[in-house]
């Protein structure tokens, strides 16, 4: 017989419905509220554990009595579960047994938990007074074990979504740390970065003075203006301003790449003659060509005049007759030709040099590339060369483009937009 009235238990059962999991996830609500309604000395439930999908699992944590921690509850195991929802057991009953619970004098009244007709636990209450439990125990255990279902469930569910949450909150964590490491990280780059190229564009500017006086009086001395030199002592002297001139040639890209780097790199435009520039060009490099003796030759009819940034268009063309002198063996030729097309300039460095495998032409514009040549290991040199150029063209609104093959030459063809302006 229940402990209280009909009307009174009535009353429990909204009450069940509160049931909240304690900080142990445990459900002692059920197991108080049970003990208001049956005579029991022990009462356990067992049902499924969704976070370990491990179809066993025990719980009690209102009973003191010692028992087997899991139930090998699972629906392989349906034999241990009688067909009917509620019934009273003895100590032979097989879940008795497994539950170790049997006891002088025990009587016990099983229920299943159910939903949706899935058995995911049981509801077992002991006595031990000697007692069988009733038909009308029973029944009201039928429907205590129908509302423990659905609270059981709906506080897995609840603990399932606060599992999901957490790992939620501790994803989006994770992620901002990541995002705010990464985020340091590259402004500490940029920030080398910008010491870096600033350190660079210093000692390029320091190291340029010294040359030019080497430069400088290296061909005072050349000229013969203080007195004949001797053969041995031209030679040196030249080789002094070929090495000079090369070596000017380097910081040059050093400083013009950390300037573009910076952004620093700004164009002022004048007009003048494509002649002129050449002829510039030709001159400072004449000692290098001269070298090798490699003939330097200006290609084309018209006097040409572009408006654009003189000293820029002479860093190209030094780049451009440069690598043309550096990679073209002896007595070679090189051709600089002017011409307008479509309202375009276009300008162009010719030699019959080594020339470049097709398949490197897009890569010879990126930092630091250099083709594996017996000219690229014979003179030092930065891989940068190439990059300024496309840059300086790229700032004057222009591109420029490679015509090559192997072992036979190559052309560097620089288009410009035809910009009127200057007189
Ligand atoms: N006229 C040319 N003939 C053959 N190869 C060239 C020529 N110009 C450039 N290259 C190739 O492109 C590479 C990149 O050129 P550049 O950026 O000026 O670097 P660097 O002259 O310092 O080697 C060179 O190392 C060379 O392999
Ligand atoms: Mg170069």
């Amino acid at each position: 017989m229940p402990k209280i009235s009909n009307n009174e238990v009535l009353n429990i059962f909204p009450l069940f419905f509160e049931t909240n999991l304690n900080e142990k996830g445990g459900i002692s609500g059920i197991f108080e509220k049970l003990g208001k309604i049956f005579e029991f000395t022990e009462v356990f439930i067992y049902y499924v554990n969704p976070e370990s999908l491990q179809l066993k699992y025990s719980f009690n944590d209102y009973s003191n009595y010692s028992i087997n921690s899991t139930f090998p509850f699972s629906t392989r195991q349906k034999k241990l579960i009688y067909s009917e929802d509620n019934y009273i057991a003895d100590e032979n009953n097989p879940i008795i047994k497994t539950l170790k619970i049997q006891g002088k004098d025990c009587n016990y009244a099983i229920s299943k938990l159910i939903i949706r007709q899935t058995v995911f636990g049981i509801l077992v209450l002991v006595r031990n007074d000697g007692q069988l439990y009733t038909d009308e125990d029973l029944a009201i255990l039928k429907t205590c074990s129908c509302i423990i279902s659905y609270v059981i469930k709906d506080l897995e569910l609840s603990n399932v979504f606060k599992i999901q949450l957490k790992a939620l909150k501790d994803g989006i964590i994770e992620k901002n740390n990541a995002y705010k490491t990464i985020k340091e990280q590259n402004e500490k780059i940029l920030e080398a970065d910008k010491v870096k190229n600033e350190f660079l564009a210093n000692v390029s500017h320091e190291l340029r003075t010294p040359l030019n006086s080497i430069l400088g009086f290296s061909e005072i001395l050349q000229n013969g203006m203080y007195g004949e030199l001797s053969s041995k002592q031209k030679e040196f002297v030249d080789e002094i301003r070929v090495s000079g001139l090369r070596l000017l040639g380097m910081i040059n890209e050093i400083l013009d790449i950390s300037k573009i780097e910076a952004k620093a790199m700004k164009i002022s435009r004048s007009r003048f003659s494509i002649d002129m520039l050449y002829t510039e060009v030709c001159n400072v490099l004449a000692p290098l060509a001269a070298k090798k003796n490699i003939r330097m030759i200006k290609d084309f009819d018209e006097d040409f005049e572009i408006y654009a940034d003189y000293q820029k268009m002479q860093q190209v063309f030094y780049n451009l007759v440069s690598n043309a002198i550096k990679f073209t063996p002896e007595n070679g030729e090189i051709l600089l030709g002017a011409e307008n097309k479509k309202n375009r300039v276009i300008l162009s460095v010719h030699d019959n040099g080594i020339g470049i495998d097709p398949k490197y032409h897009g890569k010879i514009f990126a930092k630091f590339v250099q083709l594996d040549s017996a000219y690229t290991k014979k003179e030092a040199s930065t891989g940068l060369g190439l990059t300024i150029t496309k840059e300086l063209v790229e700032l004057h609104g222009g591109k420029i483009s490679v015509k090559s093959e192997v072992n036979n030459g190559s052309t560097f063809i620089i288009d410009l937009p035809v910009i009127t302006g200057g007189q």
